[in-house]
């Protein structure tokens, strides 16, 4: 069996790393730059940036304001997320924009007077949003590495959102179901007229594509966030302009909350699996400590020797998730208010420790291992982001994953700025004691505090060996992002896939509570579910998980290769125009 797995191996793998553009899985190979994110005109406009002599971090900056004007779905300067950098001499930085809980918010502002959460007020609305850090974040990581002027950056998105642009057929479906909705429901944004107003099409109807869209508004608030600076957002006329609709529309977020956001460099989570080096985000972010955890057990597992997709694989896989988030449950939350454990939770002993109650032939109980925090023990009942990754010429990459949490977080569009605000707040523990076998957690590390973070899964992901850079990668998908990029890495670092193999193949994922396991479709053989189902799996074969824009490096040649992940149809990799 291992034998023929590897004789395909060969036979895939040299069509898999030559794929140059023009090949419809739209890998590139480019010793000059790359861009890879879920918008075709973003990474072309982030290659545009290195072509004009920018680093990773100025084609980054660059590339996230334009998926706000190309991808409003998740690309943002209303939301939040997390960047790491690392230098061509392998240095690592991580910046840390997460939203922060605004000055009037309380550990129970989300429960109804029937005591349980009312997921409307997180789902949309002014209630939802906390404080966006995407403008300070990005600023300061360019402020730490940029080469070219903020402006150079910043301007061409601008640009794009007040000149307008073509909208694809995607943007189209996307734009119609959010602004006019469904036969059954109106769109998310009706409620907003000043959301309706800038992305609905002018004159009414649906929007088709081929249709131009112009941002007038977003493109107005950008200019002066190029010129004035990210304190044109936090305290001038932006902030003027949040501040006031807030206070309209029973909002809590006052200007002195916008001017006193701030982003972070933090220490990065770093770890070691097999020969590779890991680097991911610290809290908070769970993304880096939960990935961590579950490698180094898969390490003492040895899963390596297990064939991907056996089995046995896919059980210990399965084990080592449900108790990486069962500690993210127990522990994790913003380390600037509450103590985790993180060098414990991320270290070999830990994980040797987690591992002495995994059977080999049987699955665990959720609700058995987490007795302590489980408050209800429920039988089980029967998620937007957006990743993307750079590359420059001399070698410095940058892994960032951002957010407005839901797709067009709360659908509220700030009049007369154009800027869409998160919904993140959703993202804490809503109901304070509340952790049930549905997946609700309310551990005190992640309940809300003025001025706290929201626990977080975006887990942008930085992978080397022998001190060579090989992977740059992250996804959306909620709490399955960490699990994404665990898969990713598995399948590259463990089972000897290409990058395009690796994006391409099928992702599981497992977090503890619901007590179940689900594998995408096509990605599993049916005898192999049924054996899983013998040991006591909830297995279900179901959808797709994520979206991987990766840049992958062949540790044999040295070539790096821009990697869509083709489940995001306007997905692309750009590389910068040859002068
Ligand atoms: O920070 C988080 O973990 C979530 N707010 C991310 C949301 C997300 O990925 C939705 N995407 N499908």
């Amino acid at each position: 069996m291992r034998i023929l797995a590897v004789l395909v191996a060969l036979l895939i793998v040299p069509s898999a790393i030559s794929s140059q553009a023009g090949d419809p899985s739209g890998v590139v190979s480019s010793a000059s730059g790359l861009v890879v994110s879920s918008s075709d005109l973003a990474s072309d406009l982030g290659a545009g940036v290195l072509a004009k002599g920018g680093n990773a971090v100025d084609a980054a900056v660059a590339t996230a304001f334009a998926l706000a004007v190309t991808y409003p779905f998740a690309g943002n300067l209303g939301g939040g997320g997390f960047m790491i950098v690392r230098t061509p001499k392998g240095h690592a930085a991580t910046f840390d924009y997460r939203e922060m809980a605004p000055g009037k918010s309380t550990q129970t502002m989300y429960l109804g007077p029937d005591g349980k959460v009312d997921s409307s007020l997180t789902r949309s609305g002014y209630l939802a949003p906390g404080v966006p850090g995407t403008v300070r974040g990005l600023a300061l990581a360019h402020k730490r590495f940029g080469h070219l002027a903020w402006k150079d950056v910043v301007m061409p998105a601008a640009d794009l959102a007040a000149n307008g642009f073509p909208v694809s057929a995607s943007l189209a479906r996307s734009l119609n179901g959010e602004v006019i909705g469904t036969s059954n429901a109106p769109g998310p944004m009706q409620p907003f007229p000043a959301s309706v107003a800038a992305y609905g099409k002018p004159g009414g109807g649906a929007w088709v594509e081929g249709d131009r869209i112009v941002l007038a508004d977003l493109g107005r608030s950008m200019r002066a966030i190029a010129t004035e600076g990210p304190d044109a957002f936090y305290t001038g006329w932006i902030a003027d302009r949040i501040a006031e609709d807030m206070a309209a529309h029973g909002g809590i977020i006052t200007k002195p909350d916008l001017a006193a956001y701030v982003a972070r460099e933090r220490a990065p989570i770093k770890g070691k699996f097999l020969d590779y080096d890991i680097v991911s985000m610290p809290p908070p972010s769970s993304g880096g400590v939960t990935l961590v955890s579950m490698l180094n057990q898969l390490e003492a597992l040895k899963i390596q020797q297990q064939p991907r997709m056996s089995a046995p694989a896919v059980h210990l896989v399965m084990e080592a998730m449900r108790r990486g988030y069962l500690d993210r449950a127990r522990f994790l939350g913003d380390a600037d208010f509450v103590k985790v454990p993180v060098g414990m939770l991320t270290s070999k002993r830990h994980a040797r420790e987690l591992i002495k109650t995994i059977d080999s032939k049987e699955a665990s109980r959720s609700a058995d291992l987490g007795r302590d925090i489980l408050t209800q023990s429920m039988a089980p009942e029967p998620d937007d982001t957006t990743h993307f990754s750079v590359l420059d010429r001399a070698g410095m990459a940058v892994s960032n994953t951002y957010t407005l949490e839901g797709g067009y977080g709360s659908h509220v569009v700030i009049k007369g700025t154009g800027i869409l605000l998160n919904n993140e707040m959703g993202d804490f523990n809503k109901k304070p004691g509340l952790t049930d076998a549905t997946g609700s957690i309310g551990t005190p590390a992640n309940l809300i505090a003025p001025g706290k973070r929201m626990l977080s899964s975006m887990t942008p992901t930085i992978v080397a060996k022998n001190g060579k850079l090989v992977l740059v990668t992250g996804s959306p998908g909620s709490r399955t992002i960490i699990n994404t990029v665990l898969s990713i890495v598995l399948d590259i670092a463990a089972w000897g896939m290409t990058g395009p193999e690796a994006v391409e193949a099928a992702r599981m994922d497992h977090e503890w509570m619901p007590d179940r396991m689900t594998i995408e479709m096509n990605g599993i053989a049916p005898d192999v579910v049924s054996a899983l189902k013998a040991t006591g799996h909830d297995v279900r074969v179901q959808g797709r998980q994520g979206s991987a824009q990766t840049i992958w490096i062949d540790p044999r040649t040295g070539q790096a290769f821009g990697i869509p992940d083709k489940r995001d149809a306007t997905a692309k990799a750009s590389v910068p125009a040859a002068k």
